[in-house]
This record gives structure tokens, C-alpha cells and sequence, in this order.
């Protein structure tokens, strides 16, 4: 057996949990496999709504064990926050025995926080747009060999390693100027790390493979997207950890040869939160229009998503970094009343025009150049089969197929869980 992978092509937001909520019944196990709290993702189904920052989609389903993996950053308050959320909508995760997590995954600490905002605060223009979670200072720790993991949290001297890591922060704080009151912040972090007790800790190396060799079937969930990716992505304006393939297999212990499908999601437009380049924005009433009609605010922050165009140099890099096997595409029906679909197919970039992300795209900003293409002007929400899709969306469909070389396997027209069809 071999783990399938669902991530983001894009730069997050595409509708992974979405996505690994509707596949989530083929599998026997769900596993998150990097990034943090700064994930939401949304989850619909029977007139009901959730957002999962730390937990993986297929927590819906009682009969899948999901697993949080080593390469996961922890903050133990919001994970809490979590779990008392779905047991209000009668999900316990921990009564069912379908959540794990893994001892070798690191904790994200109230100063792990204050790092982050310090360090965004001094940026100036150049901010991350982070979401302020402590994702970047804590996996900081994690390759500078200085965090804290899950598996700490039994040990006798847990207390001792947290004042000595939270030492070192304060000190770095100082240099940044007042350190803010964080007394509160630290009590709820020890109430939650008693919590965090109290959920099942595994090797999840050991968990994962020990599942394939039984020929069960796991899907590992990405986080974030692959132009976040901190190798490949538009550096420096990314998130902390690798949001590509390669990344299933370091944050969840599992050999590249075991990886089978991979499952690549993208919007039929794109979005990106945050600072830094995004080539196809749009910055009038069309880009104004999707962000409207797409609901495109930020599932954890609030934040108002930028919008633009599809951009299918980049689909084609993200494609190649995490060798794609089966597309999904994500928010058809936002383009539902659009007379015109534009494609942006290549760059005009330093004098040139080429059909592939350069390295620089934050000096030198890449022009998209567009193909336009006939919208299908119907109402996609109430579909559910793949003969009832229109003509026009099957040409759109054909032409990505063809262009970007990997069949389109669902097709989403909105959030709810119904709303997805196999192609
Ligand atoms: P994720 O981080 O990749 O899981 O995606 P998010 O949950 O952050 O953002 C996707 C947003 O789009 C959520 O609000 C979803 O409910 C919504 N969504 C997902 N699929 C569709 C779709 O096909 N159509 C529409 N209109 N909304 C969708
Ligand atoms: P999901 O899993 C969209 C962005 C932030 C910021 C940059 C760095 O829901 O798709 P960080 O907090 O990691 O230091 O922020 O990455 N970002 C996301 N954008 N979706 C996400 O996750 C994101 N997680 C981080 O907006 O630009
Ligand atoms: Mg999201």
C-alpha cells in the first residue's frame, strides 16, 4: 500500500479540507503532515460549518483515525479551542478514539508568538503577512534544536525545558523593545498542554507504515500551498515548512518510494493572503468580483484574500515539484456569471517572454500574458453529475487537462460537502 497526498498548488486556500472531507471515507487514515494553526480549513456539510486549523478533515468521519504528524507545529491553546468546539457540535474526537498525534511533533509557545509579531513589526513593507500564529519561530526552534515536542510534555523536567527555551525568547524579545504581558497566554498553555495529555501520543512513523504493511489506506492533508513553500515557493514571502510532497515524507516518516497518488487542488482562478508577488492579480472590479463572490476572507484571520487569475506557469512548477497525478478543481461556480475567463498562459518578464516561474519574481515582476476564454454563464450549485456539467465548463475543463498534462478528477461548484463532482 502507498499514502496518497491532497495539497494546495496555489498559494493556500484552494479547499483542501473540503476535499479530503469528501474522500475521506476511502481512507483508514488522514494524516496532516506539516504547517500549523495558520491553516483553516473549511469543512461543509447539512447546513453545518467548521474550521480546522490543527486537526485533520477527516475527523468528520469516525470510522477514519487521523493523525497529527511530526512535521506539524502545535500550539496546544488553539488545538484545545478545537476540540471544545466540535464537542459542542457532538464530535469528540477523543470519546471516538479517531485522533492522534505525533510525540515528535513541536510546540508552539505563547513566546513563540510574541517572536513572530516582533519580527513582523520591524519589517516595515517588506512584512510576511504572517498570520502571527508563531509558525515561523517555532520551527526556528525545531532546526535550530532548541523546541519543545509533544513527547516532552510527559517527561518529569517539561517545566524546566519550557523556562529555558522561553528564557532564550525573552531575551530576544528585549531586544525588540517592551515585551507584552503574556501571563494569561501562559496559564492557558499549561492548562492546555494538561489536555494535550489526555490525546493518544504515537510514533507516527511507526503508526503510518505499520497501517500500509496492513494494506489500510492513508491520505497525508497538506497545509498552506505550494508557492508557500519555504524551497520552492516566493521566498521570502512564505510559510515555514515544506508544503510540497517531499514534505509528507519528512513530516510523517514515511519513505518517498510509499508515496502513490498525489492529489493536487487549485482554485479555477487564484488567491493569496499575505504580502509578496502574485503575478495575475487583479487590482479592479473584476479581482473585486471574485473576492465577492468567492467569500474571500481568510479562514483564520479574517483577512480579505487577494484575487486573480488562474496562472498556469505556475500550476505547471507546482505540478512538477510534487509530482501530480489527479487534479481538482476547486470554485467553479464564482465564475459562474463571467462572460470571459482569462488564462494567464505566459510571462512578459525582463524583456522576454517565457512559460515558466523565474527565480526572481519580487524585483522583477512577471507580466501575465492572457488567453481569454468563453465563460459558461449557468448556474453550477445545484449539479451533481457529471452529465449535467455545461459544454463551455467542459471545454475550460479539456483545455486545463491539456495544458497542464494531468486529468481533472472532481470538480467543485461550492462549499458544500454535496457539492463535488467526479469526473
Ligand atoms: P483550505 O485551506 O485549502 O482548506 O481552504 P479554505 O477553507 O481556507 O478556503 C476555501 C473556502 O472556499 C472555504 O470557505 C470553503 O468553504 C469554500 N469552498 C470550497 N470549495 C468551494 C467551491 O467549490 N465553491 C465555493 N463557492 N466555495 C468553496
Ligand atoms: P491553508 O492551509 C493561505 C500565508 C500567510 C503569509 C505566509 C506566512 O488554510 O491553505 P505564516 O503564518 O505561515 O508565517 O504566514 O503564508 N499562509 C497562508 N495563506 N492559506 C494558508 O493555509 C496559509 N498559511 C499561511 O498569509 O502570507
Ligand atoms: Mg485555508
Amino acid at each position: 500500500m502507498q499514502v496518497d497526498v491532497l495539497l494546495g498548488l496555489q498559494w493556500g486556500d484552494e479547499g483542501k479540507g473540503k476535499i479530503v472531507d469528501v474522500l475521506c471515507p476511502k481512507y483508514d487514515l488522514i494524516a496532516r503532515f506539516q504547517g500549523g494553526p495558520n491553516a483553516g480549513h473549511t469543512l461543509e456539510f447539512d447546513n453545518k460549518k467548521f474550521v480546522l486549523n490543527t486537526i485533520p478533515s477527516g475527523i468528520f468521519n469516525k470510522n477514519t483515525l487521523n493523525l497529527i504528524g511530526n512535521g506539524v507545529v502545535i500550539d496546544p491553546i488553539i488545538l484545545k479551542k478545537e476540540l471544545d468546539g466540535l464537542k459542542e457540535a457532538k464530535v469528540d474526537p477523543i470519546a471516538e478514539k479517531n485522533l492522534v498525534i505525533a510525540r515528535k511533533a513541536h510546540l508552539i509557545l505563547p513566546t513563540h508568538q510574541l517572536l513572530d509579531a516582533a519580527s513582523e513589526s520591524k519589517m516595515g513593507s517588506a512584512k510576511i503577512g504572517s498570520t502571527l500564529k508563531g509558525i515561523g519561530p517555532t520551527y526556528m526552534d525545531k532546526t535550530g534544536r532548541n523546541g519543545l515536542r509533544v513527547g516532552d510534555t510527559t517527561l518529569s523536567n517539561f517545566k524546566e525545558k519550557y523556562e529555558k527555551l522561553k528564557e532564550k525568547h525573552l531575551n530576544i524579545l528585549s531586544h525588540y523593545g517592551e515585551i507584552p504581558d503574556f501571563e494569561e497566554k501562559e496559564a492557558a498553555f499549561f492548562e492546555a498542554i494538561d489536555f494535550l495529555r489526555t490525546i493518544p501520543h504515537v510514533d507516527s512513523e511507526h503508526l503510518v507504515n505499520r497501517y500500509l504493511d496492513e494494506g489500510k489506506k492513508v491520505l497525508a492533508e497538506g497545509a498552506q500551498g505550494t508557492l508557500l513553500d519555504i524551497d520552492f515557493g516566493s521566498y521570502p514571502f512564505v510559510t515555514s515548512s515544506n508544503t510540497t510532497t517531499a514534505g509528507a515524507c519528512t513530516g510523517l516518516g514515511i519513505a518517498p518510494n510509499r508515496i502513490g497518488k498525489v492529489i493536487g487542488i487549485f482554485k479555477a482562478y487564484c488567491t493569496r493572503v499575505g504580502g509578496g508577488p502574485f503575478p495575475t492579480e487583479l487590482d479592479d472590479e473584476v479581482g473585486e468580483k471574485l473576492r465577492k463572490l468567492g467569500h474571500e476572507f481568510g479562514a483564520t484571520t479574517g483577512r480579505s484574500r487577494r484575487t486573480g487569475w488562474v496562472d498556469i506557469p505556475a500550476l505547471k512548477y507546482a505540478i512538477m515539484l510534487n509530482g501530480v497525478t489527479d487534479l481538482v478543481i476547486m470554485k467553479a461556480d464564482v465564475l459562474d456569471t463571467f462572460e470571459e475567463i482569462k488564462v494567464c498562459t505566459k510571462y512578459n518578464y525582463d524583456g522576454e517572454v517565457i512559460d515558466y516561474m523565474p527565480y526572481d519574481i519580487n524585483s522583477i515582476k512577471p507580466e501575465p500574458i492572457f488567453e481569454t476564454k468563453e465563460g459558461w454563464n449557468a448556474d453550477t450549485t445545484l449539479i451533481r453529475k457529471k452529465e449535467e456539467v455545461p459544454e463551455k465548463l467542459k471545454t475550460y475543463i479539456k483545455y486545463l487537462e491539456k495544458t497542464l498534462g494531468k486529468p481533472i478528477t472532481y470538480l467543485s461548484v461550492g462549499p458544500d460537502r454535496k457539492q463535488t463532482i467526479k469526473l
